[in-house]
């Protein structure tokens, strides 16, 4: 009979990342596996430290290993290492992945959006930095609460240094620019100054670069879009139909600049009431959830309409760090775990074709909607 320890990985073959049709060894997840005595020790290593499936990963394997004869203990390191997409040229060479927050229309909560999510991957031990491109209202500055402040630039190399608060790179127009001159900034100009966030950026080895994108699909969404080597978008949207039919509109965007989609978030979902503790859905709610799912398009989670997120945005402190035990910072966790899983499926080349269809599906439905209107 094999001993425990190939026994052991003789099982692993046969478990499946939840997402992924491929078994944990075959994704080199393994990392090592040690047994001494009856115990048995997994490391195994995430794609992102912000996996929404560890718990599940965590049980199954336990269980499974535990049904092995001979073995009393199960124990279980988790380790994270985010891969990055073979890229040709381009990009940010010490930057896994970028990822662009965008909408349709101002307003629905990308900044908030993009702070929160930010923080949350930090917070589950992932480096990140928050780069604010809204040329129109730099808010970035003001949620995190560095607002006046103005990155270093290091006099060896000529770098600029991003501001780091809260465990998180940032850098932002609003830094540059002051925020009355921010509209009349021509386009060259921005152009250059985005430049400069890619090339002039001391960004240092990253996981994620999170980017909150101005309002609106107009020529500098699209040219931002173009100079960025993104991973993929996600897209902010509001209950109320007109929201809905403006973030197709985004999402149409990312289509032409072949950006993948990673998913929808629907943002001021119900309101849940501190006194009465009564859910009311003030914009409706669900409209997102079925919209992308009507489009194919991952939904990545829904965020409560709740005063304290904007209080703690006032403060300087998002509430995903502000009050992380509350039920609006973990809907931000959730939509970010979520987020972070996306790209790790499509990093892992899982469900390619799902992928490709998500995107063919959305392409033929929006231009069924840009013909009917
Ligand atoms: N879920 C929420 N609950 C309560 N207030 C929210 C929520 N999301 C955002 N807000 C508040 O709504 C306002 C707009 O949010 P935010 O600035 O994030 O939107 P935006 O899409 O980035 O806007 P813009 O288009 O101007 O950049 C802010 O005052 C913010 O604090
Ligand atoms: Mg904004």
């Amino acid at each position: 009979m094999a001993d425990l320890k190939s026994q052991v990985m003789d099982l692993l073959r046969t478990i499946n990342d939840p997402e992924i049709a491929k078994d944990l060894v075959s994704l080199n997840m393994i990392k090592n596996v040690a047994v001494a005595g009856g115990v048995v020790t997994i490391d195994i290593d995430l794609t992102t430290p912000a996996c929404p499936l560890k718990e599940q990963i965590s049980r199954e394997v336990t269980a499974r290993v535990r049904a092995i004869p001979g073995v009393t203990d199960v124990k279980i390191n988790f380790g994270a290492q985010v891969r990055a997409e073979a890229r040709q040229g381009g990009g940010l060479p010490n930057v896994k992945h970028i990822i662009a927050v965008g909408s349709g229309k101002g307003g629905v909560g990308k900044s908030t959006v993009a702070a929160n999510m930010a923080l949350a991957l930090a917070g589950d031990g992932a480096r990140v930095g928050l780069m604010d491109l809204d040329v129109y209202g730099p808010s970035i500055p003001l949620i995190m609460g560095v607002q006046g402040m103005r990155p270093e630039v290091s006099e060896k190399a000529n770098r600029i240094i991003p501001v780091e608060r809260l465990g998180v790179r940032i850098i932002s127009f609003g830094f540059f620019v002051p925020a009355q001159e921010a509209t009349i900034v021509r386009g060259p100009i921005l152009a250059g100054i985005v430049r400069q966030f890619l090339n002039d950026v001391e960004w240092g080895d990253l996981d994620y670069i999170v980017v909150d994108l101005p309002p609106g699909t107009g020529d500098i969404q699209l040219s931002l879009c173009q100079m960025i080597p993104l991973t993929g978008a996600v897209v902010v949207t509001t209950p109320q139909d007109v929201a809905l039919l403006v973030a197709t509109k985004a999402i149409t965007m990312f289509n032409k600049l072949q950006v993948p989609m990673l998913g929808m978030i629907e943002n001021m979902s119900s309101f849940l009431c501190p006194h009465c503790h009564k859910s009311t859905d003030i914009f409706g709610h669900g409209g997102a959830r079925a919209a992308a799912h009507k489009m194919n398009i991952p939904f990545l989670g829904e965020i409560p309409l709740d005063p304290a997120i904007r209080f703690a945005e006032n403060d300087g402190v998002p509430i995903v760090r502000a009050q992380p035990d509350t039920a609006q910072a973990k809907a931000f966790v959730e939509a970010a775990r979520n987020t972070a899983a996306r790209i790790s499926m499509k990093v892992l080349g899982a469900g390619s074709d799902d992928l490709d269809r998500v995107m063919a599906k959305a392409a033929t439905l929006f231009r069924g909607a840009r013909t009917a209107s």
